[in-house]
């Protein structure tokens, strides 16, 4: 049976770290300050967002939030970034995605200022994580090396399989486990024997959007997995892409859905807001 990863618990110990900063920033008469933009009525964003205001107030950032209507045009939501580049109570803006289809999402995040961009999705940023120099990190990614370090984990030497091409995750994970010496490969809908690849994984990382996508005849005896999936599965009930129940009985390490990486994104984006202020 594998260690059960407890991503809230890795959470809860950073966020304290946090918050101390905040109240460091603080007392030197500085203010941390979070903008949140939600466009349209995506229950699964809705979610998100309030979970990234609640992760602010616990650790005395100030959120500010525009819930904007689903027809919001590209244009007047690039101007609102735009004027919240130049707010100074707003230290990061963030801009949950996905957008609305007739809102091209690459020209709103090239309109955030890199200085203010806590996900790291801008170009700038996104050429720092190429080269390891990261001014802000990853969320995700960051989080699931956080929680590694957290269990000892070591990536160095280590066949790393990562499920997934996203900007968002797939691509920017496979660069932090790159800069910690894993042997480190991408698999997507095109790659030829996926059973094959992951079988060679000592650590799995699965995001690919799909309930209980891994089974566990994908998994090596004793891998560490990880999930970064937050589906839905037949009941209805929240799972990740990993078929938790099964896997969990071939896995060293493992993360749960919930209770897994959901926590530490979160964690690592006030992570990025206090850094824009430091
Ligand atoms: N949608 C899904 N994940 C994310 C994220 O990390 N940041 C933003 N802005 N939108 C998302």
């Amino acid at each position: 049976m594998a260690v059960i990863i407890d991503g809230k618990a890795v959470a809860s110990e950073k966020r304290r770290e946090i918050k101390n900063r905040v109240e460091n920033l603080k007392s030197e008469g500085k203010t941390v300050g979070l903008a949140v933009i939600i466009v349209g009525e995506n229950p699964a964003s809705r979610v998100y967002v309030n979970n990234k205001k609640k992760g602010c107030a616990e650790v005395g950032i100030d959120s500010f939030e525009y819930a904007l209507p689903q027809s919001t045009t590209e244009n007047e939501l690039r101007e609102l970034v735009k004027k919240l580049n130049n707010d100074e109570r707003v230290n990061g803006i963030l801009c949950q995605l996905p957008l609305p289809e007739h809102i091209n999402e690459d020209a709103v995040i090239n309109t955030i200022s890199p200085k203010k961009d806590v996900d790291a999705f801008h170009p700038q940023n996104v050429g720092h994580i190429m080269i390891g120099d990261y001014t802000f990190l990853p969320c995700t990614p960051a989080g699931i090396m956080e929680m590694l370090k957290f269990y000892n984990i070591a990536v160095s030497g280590k066949k790393c399989v990562v499920i997934g091409r996203s900007n968002i995750v797939g691509k920017p994970m496979a660069m932090l486990l790159l800069k910690e010496n894993g042997t480190v490969e991408i698999c997507h809908s095109r790659t030829a024997d996926l059973k094959k690849e992951t079988l060679s994984a000592d650590i799995l990382v699965a995001a690919v959007g799909k309930a209980k996508f891994v089974t566990e005849d994908m998994v090596k005896e004793g891998a560490v997995v990880i999930d970064v999936g937050m589906n839905r599965d037949e009941n209805g009930k929240l799972c990740g892409d990993v078929d938790f129940e099964k896997v969990e009985k071939k896995a060293s390490f493992i993360t749960p859905v919930p209770g897994g990486v959901g926590p530490m994104t979160i964690t690592m984006l006030l992570e990025n807001t206090v850094r824009a202020v430091e």
